[in-house]
């Protein structure tokens, strides 16, 4: 090696190791997020009144209301979730039957995958939805149907499920390598999804990959449906439209289209479901489209069914930093001020009135502030109450294990943040409940 070689080699050395120093200097400066946990400190919060007009004038009629819940959408897409472009609202999607099994699970049920090329164009952005259908049925059936966190393959070990075709994140937890599904991704969720158990009563199960449509990471915006909606020459979203958690919602009443054209499938009972950050996606996507009959947040807490003002667990602040591509642009400028937050989280769940609502939480999950979703499922009910059901039937915070089944349901079980037997026996009650026909 040449001298001169030499120098320049130990030169970019040293560059390189001032840029890390530096780059763990900044990262060491910001302070340490430590989040609440100690009821007396969560501070003096009010509330936005959900029946409260724009104009300052109450609602007190069912027709008020859906004056008053257009305002409440345009909150939610203007400062927290992102507005659907028009685009994107006006695409027609088509659906190709790509595979099924008339004797999955044992014979009890039909398994099938629908592609939905969600531009209507074959070389453009596609979802699968994976079916699973009760074999034994007189009329066509309630749906249950849900976003999955690892590949519709993750939520059963049945080898007959297609591998993700999407991005998705290395590990031993998903199984995949160069973020690909491989044969060891399958049946990683499927504790989280009781195929047989919720078939056997009568349900089907509909699942989606998030990845299909938004990857769920920091870049994850480059291979998601988002960029096919672009005007001509835009290059990123705008501050006030969809994210994440709006493409994943989007991704949902696309599942819906497919669901009305099967007539296997009961359109009119729909109950959706999502646990965490797919809870939060779950409870948007009902809150946009009415043909969801009964929605279920487990566990959504932040930006999902938990209050935002109340400081308890995550905060704004802290999802918006640790996920910057769930949430619109504008929903930032909250950081360091929910309280001028326009909206707070029981504005959502009363989106969802008169229809079926169920809450779910779990003791070993404060991060996601049970209590904080308990009070918003309150503080929704008298929308409920106005548009004449029966809201939630309880004022004080229920103990574990006493499900409430009013309009609005809730438990909240112990454990820790995940989503169990338990919490799928509740929600196939709630429905059965609720959805009867
Ligand atoms: C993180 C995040 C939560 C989210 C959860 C999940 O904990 O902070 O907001 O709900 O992930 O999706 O599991």
């Amino acid at each position: 090696m040449t001298t001169k070689l030499f120098i320049r080699r130990v030169t970019i050395a040293v560059m390189v190791a001032l840029l890390c120093l530096s780059a763990s200097l900044a990262q060491s400066q910001q302070p340490q997020f430590v989040p609440n946990y100690d009821e007396s400190k969560v501070g003096d919060y009010k509330l936005p009144d959900p029946l409260m007009m724009a104009s300052g004038t109450r609602v007190a009629s069912a027709r008020q209301w859906r004056e008053r819940r257009q305002e409440i959408l345009r909150l939610y897409e203007t400062h927290v979730y992102g507005r659907t472009p028009a685009a994107a609202k006006a695409a027609k999607a088509t659906f190709t039957e790509t595979s099924r099994d008339a004797k999955a699970l044992g014979g009890l049920a039909t398994r099938k995958e629908v592609t939905v090329y969600l531009t209507g164009k074959q070389d453009g952005p596609k979802m699968s939805v994976l079916f699973y259908i009760p074999n034994q049925r007189n009329q066509p059936a309630p749906v249950f149907i849900g976003l999955n966190f690892n590949g519709n393959q993750a939520i059963s070990s049945d080898p007959g499920i297609s591998l993700a075709s999407s991005w998705l994140r290395d590990g031993k937890e998903t199984g995949a390598a160069n973020n690909r599904a491989t044969e060891k991704s399958r049946g990683t969720e499927s504790s989280r999804w009781p195929v047989e158990m919720i078939v056997k009563r009568g349900y089907a199960v509909a699942t989606i990959y998030n990845g299909d449509l938004f990857p769920d990471h920091k870049d994850g915006l480059r291979e998601s449906v988002i960029p096919h909606f672009y005007r001509s020459g835009q290059t990123s979203p705008d501050a006030d439209e969809w994210n994440a958690l709006g493409a994943w919602a989007w991704g949902l009443s696309r599942a819906v289209d497919a669901i009305e054209k099967d007539k296997d499938l009961d359109a009119k009972r729909i109950a959706l479901l999502g646990h965490s950050r797919l809870g939060k996606g779950a409870l948007w996507a009902g809150a946009q489209d009415e043909r969801f009959a009964l929605v279920i947040s487990n566990e959504s807490g932040e930006g999902g069914a938990a209050l935002a003002r109340r400081n308890y667990g995550e905060t704004v602040e802290r999802i918006n930093t640790s996920f910057p591509h769930w949430f619109n642009a504008n929903f930032k400028k909250y950081n360091k001020d929910v309280a001028s937050l326009p909206v707070d989280q029981h504005m959502l769940l009363a989106l969802m009135a008169p229809r079926p609502l169920y809450v779910a939480s779990a003791e070993g999950d404060q991060w996601a502030d049970p209590r904080g979703e308990f009070l918003s499922a309150k503080a929704a009910d008298p929308v409920y109450r106005l548009l004449r059901t029966d809201g939630l039937g309880a004022t004080e915070m229920p103990g574990l294990h006493q499900p409430v089944t009013t309009t609005i349901g809730h438990h909240i079980r112990a454990g820790k943040h995940d989503v169990t037997n338990y919490d799928w026996e509740q929600f196939m009650n709630f429905a059965d409940k609720h959805l009867r026909r």
